[in-house]
C-alpha cells in the first residue's frame, strides 16, 4: 500500500477539514515559520500555533523550563507578541506556510477572549483553540477550565460571535469530572475539544534546596504524563460526540495511533519537537507504516477501535 493510497483525512466538525490527523502542540512551533527549516509545515494537518494573548506579554521569570525524568516542566507564562503584532507580523507568514492554521487564544476575561477571537476571526484563522487549562498564568486560562461555571459562559460567549473558524476548547487534566467540562463544551456550540494541557508539577535541586523553575509551579508534559492523557481522551470520547483532539507524550506513531484507538480524532505533537524538531511529522510517517502494516486504507476505521480485554 503506498501512501497516496491511505486516506487520513480527517474533519474537526463541519468548518475543519485536515489531510491527516497529526497537528502540533500550541507552544511548540512558535508561530510556525520556525519549524519550516526542520521539515515543510505543508505536510501537517494543522499547526497550532502560540498562545495569543491581547497585549504583548514578557513571560515568567526565568529559569522557567527544566527536564525531568520522562519529560519537561516549563512555566513560559504565555510569552507572546500580542494580538496586534501577531495579526500583522506572524498570521501572514504562518499562513503562506500552507497548512490550516489554529490560532490558541487565552485571555483575563470573557470580553478579551471574545475581542480575541473576533480579530481572528477577522483575520482569516481556520480554528481557534480556547486556552483554559494554562497553569503559568495568575489571570484567565485556567481560572476558566476548572470552574465549569465560568467555562460554560466563556465558551457561549466566543460561540455567538465566531461563526466562521472552529473553535476548539484545551482542557486542563485538572478538569473534574473532565467528561463534564467536555459535555458542556460540546453543548455550548465548541467544534471539539483538545485534552491534555500540562499537569501542573514542580521539581527541586536538593544541592541548592531551591526549585529548578522560577516560579516554584510548571506544567509537566511529555512521555510521562500519557498514560494520564490517554485515560483522559478515552473516558471524554465515549461522553462527547464532538471530536477529541489527544495530547500529551506523543513522540512516535504508535503513541498516535494508541490516543486514536482511545477515541481521538486527531493529536498534538508538542515536548517531542523539543528533542526532535522535526518529531509531528516522523508521528505522521509512523501512522502511515502502522496502517500499511496493519492493512487499514482509512484512518477512522482506528478511531475509537480499543478492542477490550488484555491481549
Ligand atoms: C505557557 O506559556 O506558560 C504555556 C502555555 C500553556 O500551558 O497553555
Amino acid at each position: 500500500m503506498s501512501g497516496s493510497e491511505l486516506n487520513l483525512s480527517v474533519n474537526i466538525g463541519q468548518k475543519l477539514s485536515l489531510k491527516n490527523p497529526v497537528m502540533t502542540a500550541s507552544g511548540t512551533c512558535g508561530y510556525g515559520a520556525e519549524v519550516a527549516r526542520f521539515y515543510d509545515p505543508a505536510r501537517l494537518g494543522a499547526l497550532v500555533l502560540k498562545g495569543i494573548s491581547l497585549a504583548p506579554w514578557p513571560g515568567n521569570p526565568c529559569p522557567r523550563i527544566t527536564e525531568t525524568a520522562c519529560g519537561m516542566i516549563n512555566s513560559i507564562g504565555l510569552q507572546n507578541v500580542g494580538l496586534k503584532a501577531f495579526i500583522k507580523e506572524k498570521l501572514p507568514v504562518a499562513k503562506s506556510l500552507g497548512s490550516p492554521i489554529i490560532a490558541n487564544i487565552l485571555g483575563g476575561s470573557v470580553r478579551e477572549y471574545v475581542k480575541i477571537a473576533r480579530a481572528l476571526e477577522e483575520a482569516g484563522v481556520d480554528a481557534i483553540e480556547l486556552n483554559v487549562s494554562c497553569p503559568n498564568v495568575k489571570k484567565g486560562g485556567i481560572a476558566f477550565g476548572l470552574d465549569i461555571k465560568s467555562f460554560t459562559k466563556l465558551i457561549k460567549a466566543v460561540r455567538k460571535d465566531i461563526s466562521g473558524p472552529a473553535i476548539i476548547v484545551k482542557l486542563s487534566p485538572g478538569a473534574q469530572p473532565i467528561e463534564a467540562f467536555a459535555r458542556a463544551a460540546q453543548e455550548e456550540g465548541a467544534d471539539a475539544v483538545s485534552l491534555i494541557n500540562t499537569v501542573p508539577a514542580m521539581a527541586i535541586d536538593a544541592d541548592s534546596r531551591r526549585p529548578l523553575i522560577q516560579n516554584i509551579v510548571g506544567g509537566l508534559s511529555g512521555p510521562a504524563i500519557k498514560p494520564i492523557a490517554l485515560w483522559l481522551v478515552y473516558k471524554t470520547s465515549k461522553a462527547v460526540t464532538i471530536p477529541v483532539i489527544g495530547i500529551g507524550g506523543i513522540r512516535t506513531g504508535r503513541d498516535a495511533i494508541e490516543f486514536i484507538l482511545a477515541g481521538a480524532s486527531a493529536v498534538q505533537v508538542g515536548t517531542a519537537s523539543f528533542v526532535d524538531p522535526a518529531a509531528p511529522v516522523r508521528v505522521l510517517e509512523g501512522i502511515e507504516g502502522y496502517m500499511r502494516e496493519k492493512g487499514i486504507k482509512d484512518i477512522s476505521a482506528l478511531v475509537g477501535g480499543l478492542v477490550t480485554g488484555c491481549s
